[in-house]
């Protein structure tokens, strides 16, 4: 939380004036994952990797980013925003222009970010910036708009600032987290329902690949076009199927042949992925963890052999925890290719989980492995300032 206070600080010594200050968590997904841009079910929550912001309109024409973290600043006219060759810029950059789009006047500002989300380890690092400055310019403008609202803007300014096709699940789990609960979202009537997660008997441990694949991006792109092309050939013989939602297995496995190999499995997988989801809340409800585990296995090899997004890294991991003691179940985590895998351990067993994989990284990769234990927390706020640090 001394990075928090930090940013303030930074902020004031810059720039002489009184920011608002506002938090912006990363996200773990439980299950659920590849469903989101399929109108699909995922199972996340917001976590305390987050970033901090400090932001206040300038008086001026002129907006002023500063990445704390990376010591860089940039800047530009409000009336010259768009894509730029700074990628950490245009995660911010991206949401000016949503707000400038709905036809909302943004006045020059100055914005100081940083945090402790670890950047290409799938807990969503630029969701939460997007999310953080959504929310951080609707408070500073007045513009009152909705947190689903703030989402799909969020979600807008990666696809067309980032480039990345993304879901809406980032940035919905960033804006709505609760504390101790993990959320399910209907992606496609964006219904949403909270589970409590009784953190006391289970504990969820990252562990992070340290691998970021360059392809990641592309292959995610071409992963929904994958989708896309299965749902139009499906919907040629069950007019009903509007997206991989709708399908049944028996769907899928009937038109296996038109739908040509590569993409029957990824939408089988979609299929099944929806299936376990439903299963995991179930068991969720009922307090077995050795179910619910049992279904992020499956989600697991699904993703690593159906959805081809895994990675040797992650298999290693996953397989890694498969046989340690006290854990209920382990799998990759977000878009794939690299990053994090998630695990639920029972909490005696944790500094026990973490020896065991850090070991067999080492022997098995030959490298380092980091982790983290993540906190079940609320989504964007105002941060109140040092009285909470
Ligand atoms: C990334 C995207 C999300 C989602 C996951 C995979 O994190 O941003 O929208 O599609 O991958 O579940």
């Amino acid at each position: 939380m001394l990075l928090a206070q930090a940013i303030a600080t930074a902020f004031r010594q810059r720039f002489q004036h009184e920011p608002l200050l506002v938090r912006a968590p990363g996200r773990v997904n439980l299950i659920g994952e590849h469903t989101d841009y399929n109108g699909g079910f995922v199972l996340p929550a917001a976590v305390d990797k987050e970033i901090y912001f400090a932001v206040g309109l300038n008086q001026t024409d002129t907006i002023q980013l500063v990445a704390h973290d990376l010591d860089k600043t940039f800047s530009v006219a409000t009336n010259g925003v768009q894509r730029s060759k700074t990628l950490w810029a245009n995660y911010l950059l991206g949401v000016v222009a949503q707000f400038q789009k709905r036809g909302i006047q943004v006045p020059g500002f100055d914005c100081v970010f940083g945090g402790t989300i670890p950047m290409g380890a799938g807990m969503s690092s630029s969701a939460a910036v997007e999310c953080g400055l959504a929310f951080a310019l609707d408070q500073l403008l007045e513009t009152q708009l909705d947190r689903m609202t703030l989402a799909h803007m969020a979600q807008k300014a990666e696809h067309e600032f980032a480039g990345v096709q993304s879901g809406l699940m980032d940035q919905f789990a960033s804006l709505f987290g609760q504390a101790g609960q993990v959320v399910r979202l209907d992606c496609r009537s964006l219904a949403y329902e909270y589970f409590p997660f009784d953190t006391s008997a289970c504990h969820i441990v990252l562990c992070n690949s340290g691998v970021k694949h360059s392809l990641a991006s592309s292959e995610y792109n071409t992963r929904r076009q994958e989708c896309e092309r299965g749902v139009t050939i499906l919907q040629q013989h069950y007019p009903a199927v509007q997206s991989l939602r709708d399908a049944t297995r028996e769907q899928v496995q009937a038109l296996r042949e038109e739908l040509g190999e590569v993409v029957y499995r990824r939408c089988l997988y979609v299929v099944e992925e929806n299936l376990r989801v439903e299963a995991a809340c179930h068991h969720l409800l009922a307090g077995n963890l050795q179910a619910f585990g049992q279904e992020m296995y499956a989600s697991h090899a699904g993703l690593r052999d159906q959805y081809e997004v895994s990675c040797r890294e992650l298999d290693v991991l996953v397989a890694a925890a498969q046989t340690a003691p006290g854990v209920f179940g382990a799998r990759m985590m977000g878009g794939g290719f690299g990053g994090c895998t998630i695990n639920l351990i029972s909490p005696e067993q944790v500094d026990s989980f973490i020896a065991h994989q850090k070991a067999a990284y080492q022997q098995q990769l030959g490298l380092p492995l980091e982790t983290y234990s993540a906190t079940i927390v609320a989504g964007v706020g105002l941060w109140a300032g040092p009285a909470e640090v």
